[in-house]
């Protein structure tokens, strides 16, 4: 085991409103998520992020925080929140909660108490883009008469972080939470918390278009990520960071873990899902991401979120084979995964028709929000998004050990099995065209065929532990390792 619980653990990344709805009023809440901790700790889950759970006008929901210490209504109280704490302590399971440093809501009584806690201008000082809308990232105030910086929606200010009053603030709400035995933060667009004191505007390149380079991504930033890293160690067990870090510039990425790990502990490597599910353009960036990362530095794999959708569409086009595959991938990479409700199904994106379309953004992500399946009959009453399509559900998977959810279960109860695929290095094993295979330390080698043609994979000796076809588990495997197109599998190695 390592010195840090996140570095042999599973994540699954709950999204409260449409997780599970305990009182029936069609809205998740966190007394749905203390009912399903036993199907969790069933799939073997180690810790669970919880996206915004805070009072919010919802017009980004949750992401427009009007109370950093409170709980909204729809899911509860800060007692729920504390029986949800201790009882998946009780499973073994943490609970993450979700920072969002970057912005307020306007509705934060912040907004018209500490003007000073925002980035004003007598007039539109630059070139600056929201990026809902892509409008300027400036908005009048009708009441002050000046304009205040919204990176994000008119309706989600951003923070100055050049007033040391906002940093104290934050520290105070941090602490709130870690004293109540939260183990740690997914840290919002943590790339961007300070932005250039002059406004300078963001460099335009042809082509490209406009490059955030002054409203986001500042140096500054990382001092902040830096004392909340001392923050967080000063609690025992250490707290979790996990930066959402959106950057596909892999050395700047990697830049969020700092130096001997006094930034963040774990950052999403988004460029991955920007990837085709494609052995060569994968291969690619995970050597791209292993050469960048300082040596202690835990990446945090992810395939599907709230944001970018659910990978069961985006990389295997509804096809579960591929969606194995994925997972596979996911759960055997060196790092920490961590899961979105459903992932484990191959859930696919829900359909929401124009009429029932709730997000700010453009296109819209609610897609990727729709209620989680518990039954065939969805196990919701008129949830706030709709449930269509429940052919992939818990109910029926879960009694049913040829599915993919036994197959997720199985891959995370694989690797608390094996050391190896916890923490042993990650090496590329050639593989013919189509095809992506790597060992971790010396005793496994995990091989996917990602094309559309059967591939051999020379000079492997051992047996099969699991595959995404159930029906090679355990097939002895001697001088190479036969894979059909959208098969994987994890040899243990003699
Ligand atoms: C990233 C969050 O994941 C997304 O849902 C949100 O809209 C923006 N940050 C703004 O907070
Ligand atoms: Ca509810």
């Amino acid at each position: 085991m390592s010195d840090r619980w996140w570095k042999d653990a599973v994540l699954y990344q709950v999204y409260p409103r449409s997780f599970a709805d305990a009182n029936g009023d069609g809205i998740g809440d966190l007394a749905g998520v203390t009912e399903r901790l036993e199907y969790l700790q069933w799939l073997g889950v180690d810790g669970i992020w919880l996206n915004p759970i805070h009072p919010s006008p919802n017009v980004d929901w949750g992401y427009d925080v009007s109370d950093y210490t409170g709980i909204h209504p729809h899911l509860g109280t800060l007692a729920d929140l504390d029986r949800l704490v201790a009882q998946a302590e009780a499973r073994g399971i943490r609970i993450l909660l979700d920072l969002v440093p970057n912005h307020t809501s306007d509705q934060h009584p912040w907004f018209r108490e500490r003007p000073d806690f925002y980035v004003w201008a007598d007039e539109i000082p630059n070139n600056w883009e929201s990026i809902f809308g892509s409008g300027p990232a400036w908005t009048l105030d009708p009441e002050r008469g000046r304009y205040y910086l919204h990176n994000f929606a008119p309706q989600q200010p951003d923070l100055n972080w050049w007033n040391p009053e906002v940093g104290a603030e934050f520290e105070r709400i941090l602490r709130f939470w870690f004293d109540r035995g939260v183990a740690g933060f997914r840290i919002d667009v943590a790339q961007a918390i300070v932005k250039d004191r002059e406004l300078r505007d963001d460099p335009v390149i042809p082509g490209l278009g406009i490059q955030r380079f002054y409203s986001m991504f500042r140096p500054e930033t990382h001092e902040i990520l830096r004392a909340w890293r001392t923050l967080a160690e000063s609690y025992e067990p250490p707290r979790l960071l996990l930066g959402e870090a959106y950057s596909l510039d892999v050395e700047q990425w990697a830049g969020y873990f700092g130096q001997n790990g006094d930034q963040l502990d774990l950052a999403f490597a988004f460029m991955l899902t920007h990837a085709e599910l494609d052995a060569d353009e994968m291969r690619g960036i995970v050597a791209e991401v292993v050469a960048a990362l300082p040596a202690d530095a835990w990446p945090c794999w992810t395939g599907s979120n709230h944001d970018i959708g659910r990978l069961a569409t985006r990389w295997a086009r509804g096809d579960e084979a591929r969606a194995r595959c994925a997972l596979v991938m996911l759960l055997t990479l060196r790092g920490t995964p961590c899961l979105y409700y459903g992932d484990e199904l191959a859930l696919e994106a829900g359909e929401v028709p124009a009429e029932r379309v709730v997000d700010c953004a453009t296109p819209s992500r609610d897609p990727g929000r729709t209620p989680m399946p518990w039954t065939p009959e969805g196990g919701w009453v008129e949830p706030w998004l709709p449930l269509t399509d429940t052919r992939r559900n818990v109910e029926e998977q879960r009694a049913d050990t040829s599915s993919t959810l036994h197959f997720t279960r199985d891959l995370i109860g694989l690797r608390r099995r094996v050391p190896d695929l916890r923490s042993g290095a990650y090496a590329e094993v050639p593989a013919p065209v189509g095809a992506w295979a790597w060992s971790r330390g010396d005793g496994v080698v995990v091989a996917l065929d990602l094309g559309d043609e059967p591939v051999e994979i020379e000079g492997i000796d051992g047996s099969i532990a699991l595959s995404t076809n159930r029906t090679r588990d355990g097939e002895h495997v001697s001088g190479g390792l036969s894979l059909a197109p959208y098969e994987g599998a994890i040899v243990s190695l003699t």
